[in-house]
């Protein structure tokens, strides 16, 4: 086995694998934000990257692999390693642990007079989500050479990088976090030993980012509060048992010359086709997500619905593109959220459509280029997550559209950068959303260009490749 010296570790991989009904496995590219800007990285390069098998299909090609690397059984993957964690305590590490709590705290999401419930059955979970990061930490101690550099992605992960510490002393060990960090006031949540856990988890490393600064001040409060950690705010370290831990914000950008490029391809521009078939020379609002509990879509549909209320100057005028691509069909609360979208859009059509307009097109299937399209003509972009790491469609509307108006959340680690040229808004504020919309359809088209060039500088500022090497060069 060749020990690589630059390693990346994920729940979701590069590559995913169907199983069809004769037992043929169909390679195809892993879906979602952390794994497009890895993937663009690490293209061409020597990078190993571990991941863990999602699927059916996944577990299929692991089994054909030997050691699980899928590059060594004939598959154009370049370096992957996918771990064949058993079904039942990958279910309770990503489902129960990773996505309906950590993920939750972390975005704010619970409904606290009913949940979260921390009893027998979450502790069992907890015990998974430990095999399952120590299944990586143990897959990365094999892989990695003398001295290696580790990058450790996300919530999926954050026992990690003291697991493997433990393992592997000699290895410079990086986490990095895609989503927001709670406050301790709402991280306290938690039981107190599994918040410390997580904290302690990740300061196994030695540089912890995240895309904001905002975020990494959270975590370092939580890691004042919950650890009694030494924190250096000015240097951005805290220091536990001994240890210090730089404390990095790296925020992701996008690379907008391949978007454009790929933007530029003939099934994008039948999509604009058949999406201006479909409008007419009629305004478009358009929104594209994941439908995921943190895109507040339900709000945004429900302050679209108020606009049209506000605003009959506007009826046969404007049509609203609403995207909402499935997402954690696993996960109940998932499915009743995109009911409840979908009921929301019954109700905008019920009230406001006419024989010759649509107010709103919601679509729940995920189609690439279809989105590419979208952008590129959209009037208005409307971005209103509840709370967002960082939301790269806030940054790729603007690069796609020239005269894009953004709408969005004051919320997303995106405001950061985007906010002195988009509409900001406060996510719960229905009203304020509408105001914003209107105000976004009626921007003067040199406002619009102005502020578009700005937001383009902004959205391109940090492509995934640079992101990628200045946390290189901070684990040097
Ligand atoms: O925001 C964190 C993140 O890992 C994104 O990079 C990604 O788009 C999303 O969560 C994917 O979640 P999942 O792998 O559960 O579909």
């Amino acid at each position: 086995m060749r020990a690589h010296s630059v390693l990346i570790a994920s729940n979701r991989g590069p590559v995913a694998f169907t199983l069809s009904e004769n037992g043929a496995l169909t390679m195809r590219r892993g879906g979602g934000g952390l794994v497009s800007g890895l993937s663009e990285v690490v293209r061409d390069t020597d990078v190993l990257w571990v991941c863990a098998a999602l699927s059916d299909g996944d577990r299929g090609a692991v089994r054909q692999a030997p050691g699980g690397r899928l590059d060594e059984a004939g598959n154009d993957t370049g370096p992957v390693r996918m771990l064949d964690i058993p079904p039942p305590i990958f279910h309770r590490a990503y489902n129960a642990v990773a996505n309906s709590t950590l993920w939750f705290v972390n975005h704010l999401l619970y409904n606290t007079p009913i949940a979260p419930q921390f009893d027998t059955r979450f502790r069992r979970e907890w015990e998974s989500y430990r095999e399952y990061n120590g299944a990586f930490a143990l897959a990365l101690a094999e892989e990695a050479a003398h001295d290696a550099k580790v990058m450790v992605q996300d919530y999926h992960l954050t026992l990690t990088p003291a697991m493997l510490r433990v393992e592997r002393p000699d290895l410079r060990i990086a986490h990095f976090s895609h989503t927001p960090w709670a406050p301790p006031e709402y991280f306290s949540l938690l039981p107190d030993d599994v918040a410390a856990e997580v904290l302690s988890g990740i300061l196994g490393a030695d540089h912890a980012g995240f895309l904001t600064a905002r975020w990494a001040s959270a975590f370092m409060d939580c890691c004042e509060t919950f650890l009694g950690a030494r924190i250096d705010r000015g240097d951005r370290t805290v220091t536990y048992e001994g240890r210090t831990t730089r404390i990095g914000v790296h925020a992701l950008g996008v690379n907008g010359e391949a978007l454009r490029a790929r933007a530029a391809e003939p099934d994008v521009e039948s999509h604009m086709t058949a999406i201006r078939d479909l409008v007419g020379d009629r305004k478009l609002i358009v929104r594209i997500d994941r439908t995921e509990l943190s895109k507040n879509i339900v709000r945004g549909l429900a302050a679209y619905r108020e606009f049209l209320g506000r605003h009959p100057e506007w009826h046969g005028k404007v049509v609203h593109l609403a995207f909402a691509y499935p997402s954690r069909h696993d996960l109940p609360e998932y499915r009743e959220y995109t009911a409840a979208v979908q009921r929301c859009a019954k109700e905008i059509e019920d009230e406001y459509a006419t024989d010759d307009w649509d107010p709103l097109i919601l679509n729940v299937h995920d189609d690439y280029p279809r989105s590419l399209a979208a952008y590129r003509l959209a009037d208005v972009l409307l971005v209103n997550p509840i709370r967002d790491g960082m939301n790269l469609v806030a940054k790729e509307g603007p690069i796609l559209s020239e005269r894009c108006a953004l709408v969005l959340s004051r919320e997303a680690g995106a405001a950061a950068e985007l906010g002195p040229d988009s509409l900001l808004v406060n996510p719960f504020d229905v009203s304020g959303t509408a105001t914003a919309l209107h105000e976004a359809l009626i921007l003067p088209e040199d406002e619009r260009i102005k502020r578009g060039v700005r937001l383009r500088e902004a959205a391109t500022a940090m492509p995934p490749h640079r992101w990628f090497e200045d946390q290189l060069a901070a684990l040097s």
